[in-house]
């Protein structure tokens, strides 16, 4: 890990935790492209993190990538000692709901323990620095509206909403929130709390509704909704998240939380029916067409949340931020995403997944 020099030129040095995954990658494209912040990224590649999301950047002079586990004290401990960071941004996580219910372990271990392990650590490398360094200093933590548990047909979350999480992987994001919110209140350690609702975009792993759907009807699959398909989520184009966590980073304060959201509650067939009639226009040659003669309900998801709905005023009015994608921008960019890049969904698929139903333990 000497490969860091720590001479910066007033540069922020940013630790990314998972950023082979979704929105981690997504996120360290983003500070390659529009900011000068120098990364150092620390994934284990799981199943859900994968080499070929960052290859485009993997010999960027300002991107480092070290494998590890963010629950490895010692890992941890070096890395942060050698690179220096002034924000550590945690999006690793275990992230799939249904793969929660299949085996919450791996989500006790990586959101609670890890998030932990980053904290500790974080707080140590934090009271070894001289007091200009310890102001700017930040830890942000990514999580999710699903802490909130679950809505009726009406209201929103907004930070002050009580937590009620309701999956594995919920309760164990929920667990993480608290600690980070401990070693700010006991600590004084400057953190920072995003929870944010559904994201869709490029680099998503085809586990997730969306992605699955576009692969499964590129095949002429059935598409999965489960239920009724009326569940509501509130669905964020990737890149308005990435700028709100840079935003918040820099500019939000110590020890808050910022609820983020794209106001753009969708139900579940509505979702399924845009990516049809997309697929049907970007497609006309296809034999599949029209893709919606595909859709399937399937058998519902345990203890699945009803509805999610975001109050983002909050960090609209103190910090500035608003989506730049409509639903209608961000899908139709989506799709064609996933169209152009059918080599990485058949890289990050291969030995990992094959559209298979989980979660129905
Ligand atoms: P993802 O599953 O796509 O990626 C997770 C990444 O973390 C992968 O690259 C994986 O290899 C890595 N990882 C897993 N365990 C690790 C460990 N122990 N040590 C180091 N790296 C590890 O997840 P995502 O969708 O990009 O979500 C990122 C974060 O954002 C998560 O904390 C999630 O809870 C939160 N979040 C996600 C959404 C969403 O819609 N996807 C919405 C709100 C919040
Ligand atoms: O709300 C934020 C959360 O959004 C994040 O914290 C999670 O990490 C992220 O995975 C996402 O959770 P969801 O469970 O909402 O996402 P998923 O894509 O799995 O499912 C979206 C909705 O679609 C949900 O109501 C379940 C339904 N669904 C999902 C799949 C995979 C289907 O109807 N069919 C499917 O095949």
């Amino acid at each position: 890990m000497s490969q860091f020099v720590r001479n910066s030129n007033g540069r922020a040095r940013v630790l990314v935790t998972g950023g082979c995954g979704f929105i981690g990658s997504n996120f360290i494209h983003h500070l390659i492209e529009d900011t000068n912040a120098e990364i150092a990224n620390l994934d284990l590649l799981t199943y859900a993190g994968n080499l070929q999301t960052v290859a485009d950047v993997a010999d960027h002079p300002r991107h480092r990538f070290v494998q590890g586990d963010i629950a490895d004290s010692n890992l941890v401990r070096q890395l942060i000692d050698d690179f220096a960071p002034t924000y550590l941004i945690n999006f690793a996580a275990e992230s799939h709901v249904d793969r929660s219910i299949d085996g919450p372990a791996d989500f006790i271990h990586t959101n609670i323990v890890g998030t932990y392990n980053l904290l500790d650590n974080a707080l140590s490398y934090w009271r070894t620095l001289d007091n200009v360094d310890q102001a700017r200093f930040r830890f942000l933590h990514v999580s999710t509206d699903e802490v909130y548990g679950s809505l009726g047909d009406h209201g929103t979350f907004s930070e002050d909403t009580p937590y009620a999480p309701n999956s594995p992987y919920s309760a164990s994001k929920a667990a993480s929130d608290h600690l980070v919110r401990a070693w700010y209140h006991t600590y004084g350690l400057p953190t920072l709390t995003t929870n944010c609702s559904n994201n869709y975009g490029p680099y998503q792993f085809p586990e997730k509704l969306i992605p699955l759907v576009i692969l499964n009807a590129l095949e002429g699959k059935p598409l999965p909704i489960y239920g009724d398909g009326q569940n509501v989520r509130d669905w964020l184009f990737v890149e308005d998240h990435c700028r709100a966590i840079w935003l918040t980073v820099n500019e939000g304060k110590p020890g808050e939380i910022y609820n983020i959201g794209g106001n753009s509650e969708k139900t579940n067939l509505e979702v399924v029916d845009t990516l049809c009639l997309l697929l049907d226009e970007l497609l006309p040659d296809s034999l599949h067409s029209p893709h919606s003669q595909l859709k399937t309900f399937v058998a519902d998801r345990p203890g699945h949340d009803w509805r999610y709905a975001i109050d983002a005023s909050k960090i609209r009015n103190q910090l500035g931020w608003q989506p730049q994608e409509t639903f209608e921008s961000g899908m139709r960019k989506t799709v064609q995403w996933y169209l152009d890049h059918l080599d990485w969904c058949e890289a990050v698929n291969a030995d990992n997944y094959d559209g298979q139903r989980l979660g129905l333990q």
